[in-house]
C-alpha cells in the first residue's frame, strides 16, 4: 500500500483527497497535517466523514511516507518544504501554482513535472515531484491542446469559463458570501488570470506561434465545476475537428469527446473532462467541463500518484456524478 500524507487537510482540496484516498484500493492515509486543527477529528472539518473515519488531524509530519500532497494556498508550499523534511524516497504532489511554470519548476534541487496526464503521461510515470495543474488551466488546456498539436491554433482564441465557489477555497470572502454569490454572476481578472501562464506554456510547447488567448473567468452561483467555452477560426470540417480530438485523446482515461452538447452536472463529482465540438461558419466552438476539485485538483493529483507508483491510472477514481 502507498502511505500518503496530506498537508492542509481542513481545506477543500485536502478534504477531497481524504475522501478519495479513504476509498483507494492501493493507498492508505498515514497522516493529515493541519495548522489549525491538530488533535481534532477529521470530522470537525469534514462532517460528511462521520461513520467513515475516526482519524484525527496532526501537527507533525511522518517524514517516511511514500507520497505527500501539499494542499496549501499559493506561496505556502515552498515555505512548508523548507520547514519540514521528507525522506529522499518521498514523492511530492503540489496542488498550488508555485512550481508549475518552467522557470519555477526546480525547487530544493528537485525538478517538478507539470502533472497533466493528457500531455505528459510518460514524464509523470518517471517523476518524483509533480506540480498539479490549476483548475481553469486544466479545463482550458484540455479544450485546446488537440488544436495546438495539429498546428491549428494560429488565430486568436477567446475563452469564457465559469467556476463554482469552491474554486476560491474554504475561507469566506466577499465574493463567496451566500447573499452576494447566490442568484448572481460576475466576471473577474479579465484577460489577466494567473492560469494563463501555464496554459500558454503548454500550448506553445505543441505549437510555437499559437494565437493570442483571451480568457474571461466568471464566478457562478453553484459550488463546484467549471464549464469553459473556447472559440477560434478553424479551416477544416467539423468531422475533421472531431477526428483530431478523438485521436489526441484516444488513450486518455478521463477525457471524453461528447456527441451531444454538454452540461456541468455530467462531470461534477467525477474525475472526467467532457468535451464537445461545434462548428459555425469558419469558427470552431469547443466546450469543456470538469469538476474543479477533482479533475481540476485532487482527482488529478491522485491520477498523477497512480501513474508515478505504476498503479492503474484510474485506481480510486471510479466516482459517481450527481446528475440530478
Ligand atoms: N479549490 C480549487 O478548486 C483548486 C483547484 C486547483 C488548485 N487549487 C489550489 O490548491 C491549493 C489549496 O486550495 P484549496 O481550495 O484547498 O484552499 P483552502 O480551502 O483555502 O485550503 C487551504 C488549507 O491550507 C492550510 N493553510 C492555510 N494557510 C496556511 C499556511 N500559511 N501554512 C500552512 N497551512 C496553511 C489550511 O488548512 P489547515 O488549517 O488544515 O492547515 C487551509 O484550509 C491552492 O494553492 C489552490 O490554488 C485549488
Amino acid at each position: 500500500m502507498i502511505k500518503a500524507g496530506i498537508i492542509g487537510g481542513s481545506g477543500y482540496t485536502g478534504g477531497e483527497l481524504i475522501r478519495i484516498l479513504l476509498n483507494h484500493p492501493q493507498a492508505d492515509i498515514d497522516f493529515v497535517f493541519s495548522t489549525t486543527r491538530a488533535g481534532k477529528k477529521l470530522t470537525t472539518a469534514h462532517p460528511d466523514l462521520l461513520g467513515t473515519t475516526e482519524m484525527e488531524f496532526t501537527g507533525k509530519v511522518n517524514s517516511d511516507v511514500d507520497v505527500v500532497f501539499l494542499c496549501l494556498g499559493h506561496g505556502n508550499s515552498g515555505r512548508f518544504l523548507e520547514e519540514h523534511q521528507f525522506s529522499s524516497d518521498t514523492k511530492i504532489v503540489d496542488l498550488s501554482n508555485e512550481f508549475r511554470l518552467e522557470g519555477d519548476s526546480v525547487f530544493q534541487g528537485n525538478q517538478y513535472i507539470y502533472g497533466l496526464p493528457e500531455l505528459k503521461k510518460s514524464e509523470i510515470e518517471k517523476a518524483n515531484f509533480i506540480a498539479n495543474p490549476g483548475c481553469f488551466a486544466t479545463a482550458i488546456q484540455l479544450a485546446l491542446l488537440p488544436l495546438a498539436k495539429a498546428g491549428k491554433l494560429s488565430n486568436d482564441v477567446h475563452v469564457n469559463a465559469v467556476t463554482g465557489s469552491t474554486g476560491a477555497g474554504v475561507s469566506p470572502s466577499a465574493t463567496s458570501h451566500f447573499s452576494w454569490r447566490n442568484n448572481n454572476i460576475s466576471w473577474y481578472k479579465p484577460f489577466t488570470h494567473q492560469h494563463l501562464g501555464e496554459i500558454n506554456e503548454s500550448l506553445h510547447s505543441l505549437q510555437k506561434n499559437s494565437g493570442e488567448l483571451f480568457f474571461l473567468p466568471n464566478r457562478g452561483n453553484f459550488t463546484r465545476g467549471i464549464l469553459a467555452t473556447a472559440y477560434t477560426k478553424f479551416d477544416g470540417s467539423i468531422e475533421e475537428a472531431i477526428a483530431l480530438y478523438e485521436d489526441f485523446y484516444a488513450d486518455a482515461l478521463f477525457t471524453q469527446i461528447a456527441e451531444e452538447p454538454i452540461n456541468l452536472k455530467q462531470v461534477v463529482n467525477t474525475n472526467q473532462c467532457h468535451i464537445h465540438l461545434h462548428k459555425h461558419n469558419d469558427t470552431l466552438l469547443v466546450t469543456s467541463a470538469i469538476d474543479n476539485l477533482l479533475k481540476g485538483a485532487s482527482g488529478q493529483a491522485v491520477q498523477n500518484m497512480n501513474l508515478m507508483f505504476g498503479q492503474e491510472e484510474g485506481a480510486g477514481l471510479n466516482l459517481k456524478a450527481g446528475v440530478f
